[in-house]
């Protein structure tokens, strides 16, 4: 996406610099035989002619060497210029592990090319730029086995990514939905990211194949979880893990700020993307698939009961209460090898039902 037309552009430009490198070599080489020309009276006899002319073999052996080794320069830059449109690294399905002994320390030395939370294959240019956005709060064993899978997953697709954890400080109801407005809002301060996931900690994907990259048309990517034998949860389900670019997510105003607790902020997106003309993409259901770790609701992420009145007001809203109105407070950022841990106090409630 845009990283195309500018690659063409470059490999044009590296053409018509290698065409004028190869000009320049031809006219110097010319310059050069009649200059030996103009010499040779005077240095007739200490030079032999048949000397003279293997001399000048080798020079244009020599120079059509140099030429062959700047057209190899030139190929090499092009090839590093863009990973393949499919990475030859996937593997498709895989069978996932969830061992409870597993400790941070382990994921960190299997991943020893992320830095700060952040990855960049370094034998092609990525075709995008993707911030993972994941909310956060007290379920730190589904955040490592989320990074234990997710990791490796995002390298074999050849991205640069970097994967965001938004913590929400204090005791006040989850609110999903905000916290990633902050992930979206703080991730653009680091770099411009192309495409934007957004993630629930408790699902880890089962197929490389589903490729965490934006396309032209806002995607979900969770077509089925085994918790539900696998079926989209009902007809319009957009919530667990999205994709949307830049530009699309900022079109729709981004998230409502206004759902505490469980439920609605999804399908309030939804509402939203339908209300800019926009549809919602899903890879095929072989490859969408999810685990869903086993966990209990938790407490400070109740049922939010307010969440049918809110969706009926969405298509008004969706101006007022969104990006433009996310007011927040970042506690702490944090770079920790496998992921950036962002702090922000979100406030809470404004009433209370
Ligand atoms: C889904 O798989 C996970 C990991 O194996 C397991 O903990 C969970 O109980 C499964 N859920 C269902 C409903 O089978
Ligand atoms: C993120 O940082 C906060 C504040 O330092 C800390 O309380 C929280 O446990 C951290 N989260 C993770 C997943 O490390």
């Amino acid at each position: 996406m845009g990283l195309f037309p500018a690659m063409s552009k470059f490999i044009r430009k590296g053409k018509c610099l290698f065409l004028l490198l190869l000009c320049l070599c031809v006219v110097a080489w010319i310059a050069t035989l009649s200059n030996d020309d103009t010499v040779e009276p005077v240095q007739e006899g200490s030079n032999p002619p048949e000397d003279k002319s293997v001399e000048g073999f080798a020079k244009l052996e020599l120079e059509s060497e140099m030429m062959q080794s700047i057209e190899e320069r030139v190929e090499e830059q092009a090839a590093k210029e863009s990973c393949p449109e499919r990475s030859p690294l996937l593997r498709g399905a895989f069978k996932l592990s969830f061992d409870p002994s597993l400790k941070i320390g382990q994921v960190e030395s299997e991943n020893g090319e992320v830095v700060e939370g952040q990855y960049n294959p370094s034998d092609c240019t990525a075709r995008q730029s993707v911030a993972i956005l994941i909310p956060h709060r007290n379920r730190e064993k589904h955040l490592l086995y989320l990074l234990y899978h997710l990791h490796p997953f995002l390298q074999r697709q050849q991205l640069h990514y970097a994967i965001y954890v938004i913590h929400q400080a204090g005791d006040a109801t989850f609110n999903r939905a905000k916290l990633l407005n902050v992930g979206y809002l703080e991730a653009l301060k680091d770099h411009s990211w192309d495409c934007f996931i957004f993630h629930d900690v408790d699902l880890v994907p089962e197929n490389d194949h589903n490729l965490y990259m934006c396309e032209d048309q806002p995607k979900h990517l969770v077509v089925g979880r085994n918790s539900t034998g696998y079926k989209l949860r009902y007809k319009g389900y957009f919530g667990g893990v999205s994709a949307m670019t830049k530009d699309q997510f900022h079109k729709v105003n981004g998230f409502p700020n206004s759902y505490w607790g469980w439920g609605g902020e999804d399908d309030d997106l939804r509402i939203r993307v339908t209300l800019q003309k926009m549809s919602i993409i899903r890879p095929s259901p072989e490859v969408a698939r999810y685990t869903m770790v086993f966990h209990k609701r938790d407490s400070g992420n109740q049922i939010n009961k307010d969440r049918m009145q809110l969706l009926r007001r969405t298509h008004q809203a969706w101006k007022t209460d969104g990006l433009n109105s996310c007011s927040y407070k970042i506690l702490s950022v944090h770079r920790a090898p496998l992921f950036i841990n962002i702090t922000a106090d979100i406030g809470r409630p404004e009433h209370a039902h």
